[in-house]
């Protein structure tokens, strides 16, 4: 389509005689009714310049454009002129649909840290960390594909004052047998117990403010302790990441940067930075209409921020990152701000390649998520329910399927990864198990089965031989259409951080590939007229594939 626009945009210049050519092309259209012609050359521009209204140019210019090859006919529509492409132009493209190799070159010799999931240790994965789970994943496989070198950094929360507490009341209920038995739901437990009781037993505080001193001054028995607490967080975590296909090149948490934050304060304080207040040490930011960042509390530990900005120039040190990308909840927008603003104050360049890509918060029955109050589901809960559903929707369907449990994995995981890249990142939602299992519809799984679809078209029709001279109904161009937009698609995934583009653009494609299949048998055909079908479904099934593998979803080549 590129090069037909580049060839009309010529033969509108030199007709005109008033506009260049690459001012011609960045005006094209599509018209919004397909029967209306392919491309639509807009003439408003031209009527100032040539004195005449709109309608008439576009009369005149239907009779005296000397019209590229790829164009049958132009027609003049109310100020438009309306180009509709030959149909046996498009059997030609099809041929080059599998070229994508510009976008793959595109990002060459960047490299791109992401920092998701990141979730705080010895609490399990919930429902709250979906959206940066998926989306961070997402977006990791989208610029790997664009050509990045990319760090997928699991920031694991690691560190604080949660850990004195933990320390404190592991010691006094729990045990190592406790924990092997039940995991992290044990900590949980304890965590809430001793928060509890705290709130009658002020000695409880101050006991979990010293052992969390004593840790982080090296105590060897609460080291001990912290590390099993980390250890068997992680194991669960691998869990739910392995059944989800999501690897991370880095699980560099908090405790990470403990020893590397003192030189960032006393960075901060050479560059004249730091101000007392109320005996805290901040850097204030009033006059970018921010409340001050905290980086040193009034005892001396260190914050969030304080780890943030160490953690940022550590990564720009050892990895020289072109983008260094967060995800997290729109809750935590006002902390990136602030860090953000102080590292551009100390005078970092490289400021302006952090970015913080926010997400919508999720609640439950209308309600904050809360493992406080109850209103919690946990990711593995609602991974097992997706996989079972998919499980027994296969037995009812197909019982004989070769790998049905694998195949339920990729579809329940499918669900669940579908309805979390969804909507717009920035919406919020409000979750529900009707529209995290349904399988009708705008789902997952009916992505899945239209790629298993193809796939079993193409196991019956194997090989396409020559297709020249066929010239594609209606619906065989109109999937061509939609299938030439990838590349568009997902370099504008990128470039938004915005992982629905690509879920939104699947959705229309396996819309489009179904009512090709309805419309036009390709096991049943003959010829040239089938011999371009079966490329059309090979390269939708490529397409489609790829879309699904850039969202983190799994192709199931038989449901
Ligand atoms: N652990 C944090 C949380 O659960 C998210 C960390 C995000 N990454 C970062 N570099 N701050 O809220």
């Amino acid at each position: 389509m590129k090069d037909v626009k580049q060839e009309l945009a010529y033969a509108v210049a030199s007709a005109t005689g008033v506009i260049a050519a690459e001012d011609a092309l960045r005006l094209f259209e599509t018209p919004p009714d397909p029967s209306k012609g392919d491309i639509a050359f807009p003439c408003f521009r031209l009527s100032k310049l040539l004195r005449k209204p709109p309608a008439v140019i576009a009369q005149e210019l239907s009779g005296t454009i000397g019209l590229p090859d790829a164009i049958e006919k132009a027609e003049p529509v109310n100020g438009y002129l309306n180009f509709f492409v030959r149909p046996s132009y498009y059997a030609q493209m099809l041929a080059s649909l599998g070229d994508h190799s510009a976008l793959c070159e595109s990002g060459k010799g960047k490299t791109a840290c992401i920092d998701f999931s990141s979730p705080n240790i010895a609490k399990k994965f919930h429902l709250g960390h979906i959206g940066t789970t998926m989306i961070g994943n997402a977006l990791r496989n989208i610029f790997e594909y664009c050509g990045w070198k990319v760090i997928a950094i699991n920031y694991l929360g690691d560190w604080g004052t949660s850990f004195g507490k933990l320390i404190c009341a592991y010691k006094m209920w729990s045990s190592r047998e406790a924990i092997e038995r039940n995991g992290v739901i044990e900590l949980e437990r304890i965590y809430a117990r001793f928060n509890k009781e705290a709130q009658t037993d002020e000695s409880l505080n101050q006991a979990a403010r010293d052992a969390f001193c004593a840790l982080e001054q090296g105590n060897e028995e609460y080291r001990e302790i912290w590390r099993y607490f980390r250890e068997i967080s992680l194991k669960e975590y691998m869990k739910t990441y392995d059944l989800l296909g999501i690897k991370f090149d880095s699980y560099n948490g908090e405790s990470f940067y403990t020893d590397k934050m003192p030189a960032v304060v006393e960075e901060l304080r050479e560059k004249g930075l730091l101000k007392l207040d109320d005996g805290a040490s901040v850097v204030d930011l009033s006059a970018y209409d921010m409340p001050p960042a905290l980086i040193l509390k009034r005892d001396g530990s260190t914050l969030y921020p304080t780890r943030d900005i160490a953690a940022a120039k550590w990564r720009k040190q050892e990895y020289d990152f072109d983008k260094c990308i967060y995800v997290t909840s729109a809750g935590q927008s006002l902390h990136f701000a602030q860090w953000f603003k102080v590292v551009e104050l100390m005078g970092y360049d490289w400021a302006s390649e952090l970015v913080h890509v926010p997400y919508g918060t999720m609640s439950f029955g209308g309600e904050k998520l809360a493992s406080r109050t109850g209103n919690i589901i946990y990711l593995d809960d609602l991974l097992a329910q997706a996989i079972e559903k998919a499980e027994s929707i296969i037995d009812e369907k197909n019982a004989d399927l070769k790998d049905k449990h694998e195949t339920a994995v990729a579809i329940g995981v499918g669900a669940v990864v579908f309805n979390a890249l969804f909507n717009a990142r920035i919406k919020d939602v409000d979750f529900s198990w009707d529209s995290a299992l349904s399988f009708e519809g705008n789902t997952g799984p009916y992505l899945q089965y239209t790629y298993a679809r193809a796939s079993s078209v193409l196991r019956k029709c194997p090989d396409a031989g020559d297709c020249a001279g066929y010239s594609p109904n209606a619906d065989e161009i109109a999937l061509i259409k939609q299938l030439t937009l990838f590349d568009n698609k997902v370099a504008q995934a990128l470039e938004q951080y915005e992982p629905s583009v690509i879920t939104r653009y699947l959705l229309d494609t396996c819309g489009a590939y179904n009512q090709f299949y309805h419309s036009s048998p390709v096991v049943r055909a003959e010829g040239a007229e089938q011999n371009f079908r079966i490329s059309l479904t090979a390269a939708f099934r490529e397409t489609a594939g790829k879309c699904l593998e850039l969202l983190g979803m799994r192709r199931t080549e038989e449901i």
